[in-house]
């Protein structure tokens, strides 16, 4: 309608102004997906954007996602200005991960080395010796039990599991769940399927081990986009957030896309798996903390210096 193509336009010229670059996640409104890819920045999974943040040249970055992807920018450019449309978008995992009961979680356990996943805030990142996210965290965790590491994981207990049980790592697992993946339900996704016989089921490693079990891709939200793309199948049911479907039928046309059953059985429950904190970046937001510089990140600048260490450790380890 007029008002999003206003606002769009609004935007486009605003970035150029600023010299500012959008990067987006996949779980967010679809509009601001299209216009992060149509000006130059990006739309990805956690590991991307924050890589593409710390090699892009612009001194603006603004972030259409959660809390913890622009602290991961601003930490990893503290000299770059940070803006997200909206700063109480945060994550269940990092309202389930208070940094000074992880520190004492840690404190208990020196022996162990610990590994937290990116979605927790800088001073629970500041505590670990590695932030992984879940396209790598696998990777990393086998490279440390091969190293004979015992490892302490949080928050997600789902992820850990599931990467426990692909290393055999000895895991000591923090208690937090993602609430939109945590939904997704074993039964009712077995029943679909017998519905879908031919279909692929496309799952995010935060969902519970009853639906990672049925699954024929396990990734990040990029290694789903991209198992969609190459796996020889017309259908896919998807245990992700529904936001990734824009993507997905972009990615990969002609495939038809189905949302993994949350509640209730098949017949009844088509799923309305959305993150509420990434549903809180819109046009109209983006549009005025561009327009005022409002909706900074900041993150305590010794804070962001320990957590660093953690995330360049993975980076590098990606490189
Ligand atoms: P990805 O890194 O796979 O994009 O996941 C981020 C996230 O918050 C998933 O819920
Ligand atoms: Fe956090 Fe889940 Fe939302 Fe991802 S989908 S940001 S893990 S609450």
């Amino acid at each position: 309608n007029a008002e999003r193509a206003e606002l769009k336009d609004r935007i486009r010229r605003l970035l150029k102004e600023k010299g500012a670059v959008l990067v987006a996640h996949y779980y967010v409104d679809a509009d601001l997906q299209d216009l992060a890819e149509e000006t130059g920045g990006c739309v990805s999974d956690s590991l991307e954007m924050a890589r593409f943040g710390r090699d892009h040249p612009a001194q603006t970055l603004v972030v259409a996602g959660v809390r913890f992807m622009g602290e991961t920018a601003k930490i990893l450019s503290p000299e770059k200005t940070i803006l997200m449309p909206d700063l109480d978008a945060t994550c269940s995992l990092d309202l389930g991960c208070p940094a000074d009961e992880f520190a004492a979680f840690c404190d208990q356990h020196p022996d162990r080395t610990v590994v937290v996943y990116a979605n927790t805030s800088a001073a629970v990142k500041a505590r670990a010796d590695w932030m992984v996210t879940s396209s790598i965290g696998l990777d990393i965790v086998a490279e440390l039990h091969a190293q004979g590491k015992k490892i302490l994981w949080a928050p997600d207990r789902h992820l850990g599991s599931y990467i426990q049980a692909k290393t055999g790592a000895d895991m000591l697992l923090w208690q937090g769940s993602c609430l939109v993946h945590d939904e997704f339900k074993g039964i009712e996704l077995d029943l679909l399927k017998a519905e879908y016989p031919n279909a692929k089921v496309l799952v995010h490693p935060e969902s519970p081990a009853n639906v990672v079990a049925q699954a024929d891709a396990v990734g990040s939200t990029t290694q789903l986009i991209n198992a969609a793309q190459t796996m020889d199948a017309t259908h896919f049911i998807v245990a992700t957030d529904n936001g990734i479907l824009h993507k997905m039928r972009m990615a990969a046309p002609g495939k038809t896309f189905i949302e993994a059953p949350t509640a209730g059985n098949s017949a009844t429950c088509k799923s309305c798996a959305h993150c509420p904190w990434m549903a809180m970046n819109g046009l109209r937001n983006l549009a005025e903390v561009l327009e005022s510089g409002a909706n900074q990140v900041h993150v305590d600048p010794a804070v962001g210096l320990q957590a660093k260490r953690a995330i360049d450790r993975m980076l590098d380890f990606a490189a």
